[in-house]
């Protein structure tokens, strides 16, 4: 490991920086020693409280009872937004940057107070109620925060849904979470492209008899179906909304908001998380991990209908009153210096990415990126799989030019923020390396037998005590969460990523060691794919497994064994392809479809995908034991019509 690169510390950052290399040494170690003394300080230090907690935490692993300042008494928009306003009631909250680039938008803190304490009336006067579970499904638009934030405001718990998830993803986690309304748009705009918001909620809705009101907010204006006693008009009963609306007073543990994320086996798990320590987390992550100063202009391209929107686009920023950008569009459009170029528009200072994003636009040359300044620019982010060193330095080098620290950030639906990861003026950085832990937070090295390795090792990843942002509960099952994640090691947090320890203390993530694949920093379970694959009644079984692939980290490889008597062909593939997206959704659309008169089993019947995933990665000179088979020869065939060779 010694030809691994690394990048010091820079002496301008660290001058300036929140944490120092010392400061996170001895805060580091106080977080660990005394974490019930640390986390109320910081708790003081970044939220305001209505009433004091009693117990700072109380958490079992084995039960999966995890609770932060219960007692404790705040409100999310309160903390976002009300307490900005003597100090920064006109400085810009959010800028709105449409996917048109002639189109851009600025809501100062006020303005969003308003928009929040309205609709916050809105939903009340629709009949939400504390504790009720509203679904956003949304596209991009600036209207997006405020309605989070009135939800909180209120005490209702939000559940987005990506926009890109089909009607039938969307009916699912309307009726998982059995929610009575839901927020959504007619159309969105993505790409120069129009994606259809409405037309998706009205199927949905149709096999969701929970579903109450649904309110429309106005955004391309297209006609849209109308159903009299259930849609509301956003514009409408804004129009007459008072703005004033006094904020509920919540629990520290008071559910926050519900995220549906996908697991090695069923269906997508509802995430919950609440109020104190989510809030506390988020916002002291944020503001050390990005080192932000007040002033600073904060860029996380993150869709709010994934976890980083929620943490790093709306909640930490605002928490800590910065100014954060929401951009509707992709990397791509109009074309591939679009991100450099906003980033001069708006003199972005600090930029928050995926790995995928990078890949695409380094494929495309660096003239998209010379053609811009960046010189506004101070510290990059990664987030959402392992970053390749290669697309790492192309970051750090070609968009930063050399300037700016990369802060590969490791974490999760499940951790609500940031676990593992640098901060710029405290920890030297190895690309590829998402280097070292956040205050309180400690990982481990575990082995197949459950031993907690020391010093360099290889492992599995697992996390030995409980940390404010921590997910309570899967929504509705309980006992699943405790299954999922403490089960299989007593007394740890099961991340499901296998990672690293170099002889520096420093993490590397080396991908999921479950069933789950990452495609384009999108997480997905192979067995919802296989399940979508398996409605279509010409197929007997399917079996998915990832392989690398250049832009998206991991490429949908599916096995398909159709029924007897059915040939293949081309159509079939499409048909299969249209099945998955529209079960869910286009982002989970395979990349290559294998038809495969067999699959490899073992004699008790269980498909041995270590070999699928060899195959499909080409790498079948290292199949490893396959004696165990009920029938090699399924190998062989798999093997001659591989796609990847
Ligand atoms: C999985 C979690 C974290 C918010 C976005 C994704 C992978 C995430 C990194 C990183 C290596 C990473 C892990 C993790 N992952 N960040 N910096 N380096 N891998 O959240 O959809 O819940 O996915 O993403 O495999 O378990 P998510």
């Amino acid at each position: 490991m010694s030809d691994v690169k690394i990048y010091d510390i820079k002496p301008d950052i660290a001058a300036n920086a929140h944490i120092t290399a010392e400061t996170y040494k001895a805060l580091y170690q106080r977080s660990i020693a005394e974490p019930e003394a640390f986390w109320a300080e910081q708790a003081e230090l970044f939220l305001d409280w209505s009433k004091p907690w009693g117990k700072v935490t109380d958490c079992d692993f084995k039960t999966g009872h995890i609770r932060w300042f219960e007692g404790g008494k705040l409100n999310v928009s309160v903390n976002c937004v009300d307490r900005h306003l003597a100090t920064r009631g006109d400085q810009v909250a959010i800028i709105w940057e449409g996917d048109n680039p002639a189109q851009d938008k600025k809501i100062t803190y006020r303005q969003l107070h308003e928009q929040v304490c309205k609709f916050a009336n809105v939903l009340k006067a629709q009949g939400v109620k504390k504790g009720d579970r509203v679904c956003i499904y949304l596209p991009m638009i600036s209207e997006a925060a405020a309605v989070m934030l009135a939800c909180t405001r209120i005490g209702a718990v939000h559940s987005i849904v990506f926009g890109g998830f089909s009607a039938e993803s969307l009916k699912d986690r309307i009726l998982d979470a059995d929610c009575r309304f839901l927020v959504c748009a007619d159309e969105g705009h993505r790409g120069g492209k129009i994606v259809p918001i409405k037309a998706n909620v009205d199927e949905a809705a149709a096999a969701c008899p929970c579903l109450e009101k649904v309110i429309v907010i106005k955004n391309t204006g297209s006609p849209v179906n109308w159903h009299e006693q259930r849609d509301v008009w956003y514009h409408e009963a804004m129009a007459s909304a008072s703005p004033d609306c006094p904020a509920e007073v919540m629990d520290a543990e008071d559910p926050l908001f519900i995220l549906y994320t996908s697991g090695s086996t069923g269906k997508p798990k509802g995430v919950l998380h609440t109020t104190g320590g989510y809030l506390l987390y988020t916002a002291m992550t944020h503001k050390y991990v990005f080192d932000y100063h007040d002033g600073d202009i904060y860029w996380c391209t993150a869709d709010i209908g994934w976890v980083t929107g929620h943490s790093y686009m709306i909640y930490g920023p605002l928490c800590n009153g910065a100014t954060t950008l929401i951009f509707e569009g992709v990397p791509t459009y109009p074309d591939a210096g679009r991100f450099w170029q906003v980033v001069d528009k708006h003199q972005v200072n600090i930029f928050y990415t995926a790995p995928t994003a990078i890949r695409a636009l380094m494929a495309q040359g660096d003239e998209f990126v010379e053609r811009s300044s960046r010189s506004s620019l101070r510290i990059l982010g990664s987030v959402g799989e392992p970053i390749n060193p290669e697309a790492w330095e192309w970051y750090y080098h070609v968009v930063g030019d050399g300037r700016c620290p990369v802060m590969d950030t490791w974490w999760q639906t499940e951790t609500g923020g940031i676990l593992i990861t640098p901060l710029p003026g405290a920890i030297a950085l190895k690309p590829g390396s998402a280097t070292l832990p956040f205050f309180g937070i400690k990982p481990e090295i575990m082995d197949n037998e459950g031993r907690i390795r020391e010093g360099a090792a290889e492992g599995i990843l697992v996390i030995s005590r409980s940390w404010p942002g921590q997910m309570r509960t899967v929504y509705g099952d309980h006992q699943r969460f405790v299954d999922t994640y403490f089960k299989n090691y007593p007394g740890y947090y099961f991340t499901g990523d296998g990672a690293r320890r170099d002889e520096d203390g420093y993490f590397w993530i080396t991908g999921r060691v479950d069933d789950v694949i990452n495609v384009s920093g999108h997480r997905m379970g192979t067995a919802e794919i296989e399940s979508a694959l398996v409605l279509h009644e010409h197929v007997a079984e399917a079996a998915v497994v990832g392989y690398p692939h250049d832009i998206k980290g991991q490429g949908i490889y599916a096995y398909v064994t159709l029924n007897v008597g059915i040939e293949p062909s081309e159509e079939l593939r499409q048909e299969l392809i249209d099945l998955v997206k529209k079960e869910i959704g286009p982002i989970a659309h395979p990349d290559i479809i294998q038809w495969a008169p067999g699959l490899p089993k073992t004699r008790s019947g269980k498909i041995m995908r270590r070999i699928l995933r060899k195959v499909a990665s080409n790498e079948i000179g290292t199949l490893g034991d396959t004696s165990t088979l009920a029938d090699p020869s399924v190998v062989e065939d798999i093997i001659e019509h591989r796609a990847n060779k």
